[in-house]
Formats: structure tokens, sequence, C-alpha cells
């Protein structure tokens, strides 16, 4: 094997600082559940985010809900005999090493103008209050991704950004010692998606639980967020609109994706059929929602944990080798 072959050909990672959104399924889990579908591909695997979870929560609060991601990625599809599934935790030392050695290859100005980190400071942290963690989040994610040697990784719009740090970085590595890393690509299914909180403020988020549907949550709650959310006058065109027909073509089957393509040529002659529009989405929510609970529910804590443990090791085994590479490329001897 090249230092520079791939090692897994899809990787993704969510963080488990709360309950999903369908956001996250349809930005990060989809693409890969729709590719397996679709195809046979090589090696996939995803991970708990446990250790960025670490810049906004404290380690209890987010050590709980890791085995609960671990059952979303499966209930949302994930094929557990296709895909490796570890928890982030399990790499710290290597995840560590080889953040020190990236950190080396970019400035302080260039992480402050990270956008998700600008955005954090728009909502009251700054300089002053913000933790160093914060900042070096883009590194952390680089190492994740090119320990494992990923080439396509599912994400959603707002961590796109840090896909293109993660490639930046590993061209300043290869240019600086050699090739050892393979460049990661961003995975979706079209553009990247960036799903509108449903109160149309920002993006749909877990820490925004007004706007988000939350895969966990009563049925109920979600169908009424929908029934209230933000649409379009008849006609116009806005990003909570296409919001939502994503939300309502990831849920729906065949017969009500072709009825919201024809509701939407009416809106866009001038019919309103927002009402009905939303009517379909529910439909389709509900059955979704019904269907991954029940699928969730059905899992067993003792069988995730066997899992995230013997992938765990491949993963560890992959992050060592490609350490193995780095220090090897660097001159890097340790006593
Ligand atoms: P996290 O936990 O914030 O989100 C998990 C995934 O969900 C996507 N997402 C969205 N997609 C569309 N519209 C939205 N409103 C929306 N909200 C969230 C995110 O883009 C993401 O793909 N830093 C990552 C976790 C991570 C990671 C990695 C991902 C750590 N290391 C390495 C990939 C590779 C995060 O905080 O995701």
């Amino acid at each position: 094997m090249e230092n520079t072959d791939y090692k897994v050909q899809v990787f993704t990672g969510i963080r488990p600082s709360g309950g999903l959104t369908i956001a996250n399924a349809i930005g990060a889990v989809n693409p890969i559940v729709k590719i397996q579908e679709e195809e046979e591909v090589g090696n996939t695997m995803v991970f708990v985010a446990d250790l960025h979870a670490l810049t906004d929560a404290e380690p209890k609060e987010t050590q709980s809900n890791i085995v609960d991601v671990v059952k979303d990625y499966i209930s949302l599809g994930l094929d557990v005999n296709r895909n490796r599934i570890f928890v982030q935790s399990f790499l710290t030392q290597e995840i560590a090493e080889l953040n020190l050695y990236l950190s080396r290859l970019v400035t302080i100005a260039e992480l402050m103008r990270v956008p998700t980190l600008k955005e954090k400071i728009k909502k009251g942290q700054n300089e002053s209050n913000a933790s160093a963690l914060l900042a070096m989040y883009p590194i952390m994610m680089a190492s994740d991704i090119l320990l494992q040697k990923s080439e396509y990784v599912p994400v959603g719009e707002d961590q796109v950004a840090h896909i293109e740090i993660t490639r930046v970085l590993a061209q300043k590595f290869n240019k600086k010692y050699g090739n050892v890393f393979p460049l990661p690509k961003v995975l979706s299914l079209g553009k990247p998606v960036r799903i509108k909180s449903l109160t149309g403020n920002g993006k749909m988020s877990k820490t925004d639980p007004s706007g988000a549907i939350l895969l966990d949550d009563p049925i109920e709650i979600s169908l009424n967020k929908v029934k209230r959310a933000q649409s379009a006058f008849a006609k116009e065109k806005s990003e909570s609109l296409d919001s939502l027909v994503l939300i309502g073509e990831f849920v729906g089957n065949e017969k009500e994706r072709e009825e919201i393509l024809s509701i939407m040529k009416r809106h866009y002659d001038g019919e309103n059929v927002m009402g009905e529009l939303k009517g379909v989405i529910s439909t389709g929510l509900e059955r979704f929602l019904k269907e991954f609970q029940e699928k969730k529910a059905s899992l067993k804590e003792e069988d995730i944990l066997k899992k995230v443990k013997i992938d765990g090791d491949i993963a560890r085994e992959n992050a060592k080798e490609t350490l193995r590479d780095v220090r090897k490329a660097m001159g890097l001897e340790y006593f």
C-alpha cells in the first residue's frame, strides 16, 4: 500500500451533544445510507465525536449520549455489517498526537478566520471567554479525517469549511515532509445541505429545539412544528421553503415525493399551497419517525458496546499506522 492510499472510503462523525435532529440525518447520515443502498462501497466508517462535544459540554453529559448516537446511526439505516462505528475517545492519544503536529502548520490568525468560529463569536463568545479548544476544533477534525486517510466525508454545509482546512493542512504537511496524506473530499448528494430552523432563525440545530425536529421527540411535537413552520408566500422562493422541501423529500416515499414536486409547481404558478405541502410532509414525517423510533427501541446497549469496541480497535490500528508514517516523514523518533 502506498502511503497516500485511502484507508477509508466514506467517513463522518456526529457530536453526542443531545438528541439528533433531522438535519443531522439529512446532512451527514443519509449520503452514506444512499450510497450503501446503491452500490458496493468499500470501507465506510462513522464515529461519535465525543471529544469534539467537549467544546461546549461537560464530559458527564456527552458520555451519557454516546450509545444513543450509535443507535441513531443504525436506526437511520446504516448497515452494521457494512459500516464500522466507533467512539472518538477510543483514539484520544492518536488524535492528540496528530493535533500537535498539524497545529504547527496553521497560524492563530488563520484559526480565528474560520467561519464556524466567527459564528460562535457572533453568538456572544469572544476571544476573552471562548476556550482555546474552540479555536482548535478544525484541527481536531482534520486529525480525525487524516488519521483514517479518508476519501469522502459527508457533512452538512456548516462543516464544509472544516474539510477545506483539512485539505490545506494535508497539503502543507505533504509539501513539507513528503506525501503522507491523501486529500479528503466532501460527499453530498447534490450541493452540501443546510437545513434551516423551522422558525426561520439560522440553521436547524439541537441547541435551538424550538425550530428543530428532534428524532426522539414525541411525534406530535414534530408534526406541530411543521404545521407552524416558516415557508413562503405564493410564487416566492425562500430558504425556509427549500428546507421544508428537502425534509419532505427525505422522509417521503416515491408517491409523496411526486406530490411535493407537483405542489411546488403550483406554488410557483401562484397558488396558495403551503398547507397542502405541509400535509404531505407530515404524512411522510410521521411514518419516518415512527419507524425510526421503533427500530431504535429494539436495539440493545450490549450489542452496541460490542460493536464499537471491535470497530474502535480497527480505527485505532489505522490511526497508529498513519502516525508511524507521519513520524517517519517528519524524522521524529521518540526515546
Ligand atoms: P455536528 O454534531 O454539529 O453535526 C453532525 C452533522 O450534521 C450536519 N448538520 C447539518 N446539516 C444540514 N443542515 C443543518 N442544519 C445541520 N446541522 C448539522 C453537520 O454538518 C454534520 O455533518 N464537527 C462535526 C463532527 C465531526 C466530524 C469530524 C465530522 C468531528 N470530526 C470528522 C466529519 C469528519 C460536528 O460538530 O458535527
